[in-house]
């Protein structure tokens, strides 16, 4: 068999609706975080795709995940990082449930949903509770975790007997016990940095980890909401192809930038 070539990154600058130049049945997983509906800071991506509230945030989302399932191989996985909102709405205070929005429109997307992961985020905040002090009833539960889920498109994957590209993807016991228990909660999360705003950059372990998990090497990882890049960057460092596509154009020209310069980086001709 020959042995495959340095794994590659691609980036473009589209809408993950239309993953423009990414072929039907042509990536094997999906590892992403979009923008979450209900957080002002993501109002005004929200505001530019012409969806001012809630059903027709997820609306303009369920057209990424139609997308997604599009473009993933039968057997391929969609892993969604997504936390829920709490927000004043016409009613008053309430939760906003993403994740169950998410889940919603992937299964009418054709997806089948799998055992989902909960990060729970630590908090440098133990104390910060949301309302009526010790009085019931009337405070909140704290949100600290966020969704990981996990949908798969059709059936298994299937691989020939003893596939050398398998075995090498194999992971060990401690890692097994660890990565598939349904609580992650030795995960930080990081800064949010970025050109003087914050990014929604998600901690590089959540991709690495889902990569491992859920492709083998040589496979194509795609991040339809490639942000700055983290699933991309993980992705080639274990040897999978790499697909981000990125909407705003000054994130998108950051991503080709630092993928032109890890394709032609040490070892690489
Ligand atoms: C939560 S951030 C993703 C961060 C990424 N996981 C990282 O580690 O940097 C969501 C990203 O989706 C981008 N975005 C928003 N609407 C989009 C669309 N319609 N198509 C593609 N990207 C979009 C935003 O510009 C933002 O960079």
């Amino acid at each position: 068999m020959t042995p495959p070539g340095p794994p590659t990154i691609r980036t473009v600058e589209g809408d993950a609706r239309e993953l423009p130049g990414v072929r039907p049945a042509s990536v094997e997983l999906v590892v992403t975080s979009p923008p979450y509906p209900m957080i002002p800071q993501w109002d005004e991506s929200f505001r530019a795709w012409g969806a001012p509230d809630f059903p027709a945030m997820h609306g303009r989302l369920a057209e990424a995940w139609a997308a997604c399932h599009r473009v993933l191989v039968p057997g391929g996985i969609l892993a969604v990082n997504i936390g829920d909102a709490l927000r004043s709405g016409p009613e008053g205070f309430r939760l906003w449930p993403n994740h169950v929005e998410v889940a919603r429109a992937c299964e009418s997307a054709g997806f089948r949903p799998l055992p989902y992961i909960l990060w729970k985020k630590p908090t440098n905040k133990p104390n910060a509770f949301l309302g009526s002090g010790f009085l019931p009833p009337n405070a909140y539960v704290t949100l600290d975790c966020e969704f990981i889920l996990l949908f798969r498109r059709g059936p298994l994957r299937a691989f020939p007997r003893s596939d050398p590209r398998r075995s090498a993807s194999r992971y060990t016991k401690a890692e097994r016990d660890r990565w598939f228990s349904q609580i992650w909660t030795d995960v930080r999360g990081i800064r949010q940095a970025g050109a003087g705003r914050r990014t929604g950059a998600f901690p590089p372990e959540i991709p690495r980890r889902l990569i491992r998990m859920f492709s083998v090497v040589g496979d194509t990882v795609l991040d339809p909401f490639a942000g700055t890049g983290t699933t991309l960057w993980e992705a080639n460092a274990l040897g999978r192809n790499a697909i981000g596509v990125e909407i705003d154009p000054a994130l998108a020209a950051v991503l080709r930038t630092e993928a032109s310069v890890r394709s032609t980086g040490p070892g690489r001709t």
